[in-house]
């Protein structure tokens, strides 16, 4: 197969394969920057002015709704597609004018890629070949990714008599066989029931650690990455929106929109009043709720973002705007939707408070000052 064709066809591609040769190999990995990288395909731009340092030993996600351009992003790191502008510099290495395979960077697509004629063992060998490696070695080496992953014992099997999860981790062990600096992931447990796909989560973090891989990891699942990642990037329009820890992601999100994709909460917007340093939402039935004015926010688009533990909910002996829409034990923790007209609030209580509330009656809400953010809109 010509280097070029491999490349063409991202189906195709037997990941892996296009790396450089032993001399580079290297298992311990090191940074990776990103500058100012703009992608288009023709009039459409995937990726604008992207900036992103990653730490060695990061596990990243890379979470964003379809068509945000996760992958277009990770094409352009392994050198698939060649950016209008920017650096990436890998390893303190200008890689941008290297070709894939001298980027020492593995990669597991979303479906695998694997050859169905080969041999699981051959498939994974296959990502050696094209490196000045003795025949002894490829094997050794295709032996000790496939123990990694804990598929030794199934090195004679073709790909079609493997599980889903199984097929996805001679993927993975065929991605790290030559130890790449880094491991870049696409969706790689998409096609996997809920059941395997928590336990793929585990297993691919557990890797990851152990190897002392840096990683970057698409999804569109906020919970697999929150799961997984060490810092997740949020990507919109070709945009990266915000880039934080799980938790900061959660706790303080950047805009209104990165909250609403997240749902970190209850969003809040409307008439507003300025009192003190305060913006104050006024919602019907005279119930306010607060937040301090955040510098240079527009106030016309900007929402409150109030997180449903953050409500306070009282049944109401009188009829009230607001009534218990449903209720639902979530742990410790209760889970309440209330509405009003066409508003519906979510809260979070102590699951001991069950008793108090009846569905479908009144109840009356307020939250503490200061319990909401102000964040901006569009
Ligand atoms: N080969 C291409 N030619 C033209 N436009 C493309 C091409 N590949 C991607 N795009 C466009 O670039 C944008 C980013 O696409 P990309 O595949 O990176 O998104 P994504 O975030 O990976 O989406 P998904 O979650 O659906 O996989 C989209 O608007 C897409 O339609
Ligand atoms: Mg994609």
């Amino acid at each position: 197969m010509s280097e070029k064709n491999m490349f063409d066809d991202q189906g195709q591609v037997p990941e892996g394969c296009w790396q450089h040769s032993a001399t580079e190999l290297r298992s311990a990995p090191d940074m990776l920057r990103i500058e100012q990288l703009s992608l288009r395909y023709g009039d459409v731009v995937a990726l604008d002015n992207i900036k992103l340092e990653v730490g060695a030993n990061e596990f990243i996600a890379l979470l964003g709704p379809s068509g945000c351009g996760k992958t277009s992003l990770l094409r352009v790191i392994a050198g698939l597609n060649v950016p209008q502008d920017g650096r990436i510099v890998l390893n303190g290495k200008d890689v941008a004018n290297l070709p894939p395979r001298h980027r020492n960077i593995g990669i597991v697509f979303q479906n695998y890629a694997l050859f169905p004629h080969m041999t699981v063992r051959q498939n994974v060998a296959f990502g050696l070949e094209c490196r000045r490696l003795t025949k002894p070695e490829i094997s050794t080496r295709a032996m000790a990714a496939l123990e990694k992953v804990r598929l030794a014992e199934l090195a004679d099997r073709r790909p079609k008599a493997l599980s889903g999860g199984q097929q996805q981790r001679v993927a993975l062990a065929r991605a790290i066989a030559f130890e790449p600096s880094l491991l870049l992931l696409d969706e790689p447990l998409g096609a996997l029931d809920k059941q395997l796909r928590t336990r793929m989560q585990f297993e691919l973090k557990e890797l990851q650690r152990s190897l002392g891989i840096t990683a970057m990891f698409v999804t569109h699942d906020q919970d697999e990455a929150v799961a997984m990642a060490d810092r997740i990037v949020v990507m919109r329009d070709g945009k990266i929106q915000q880039i934080a820890t799980p938790s900061e992601l959660f706790s303080m999100p950047a805009t209104a929109w990165v909250a609403e994709f997240i749902d970190a909460g209850n969003l809040l917007s409307g008439s507003t009043r300025v009192e003190g340093g305060k913006w104050i939402v006024q919602l019907p039935g005279g119930v306010e709720i607060e937040g301090a004015a955040p510098d240079g926010v527009d106030r016309e688009t900007a929402k409150l973002l109030l997180p449903a533990h953050s409500l306070e909910v009282f049944p109401s002996k009188e009829d009230s705007a607001y009534r218990l829409v449903s209720m639902r034990p979530n742990g410790m923790a209760l889970d309440l939707v209330i509405a009003c007209g066409e508003l519906q609030f979510r809260a979070q209580l102590p699951v001991g408070r069950a008793a108090e509330f009846v569905t479908g009656a009144p109840v009356r809400l307020t939250a503490a000052p200061d319990a909401g953010t102000w964040l901006p809109g569009d």
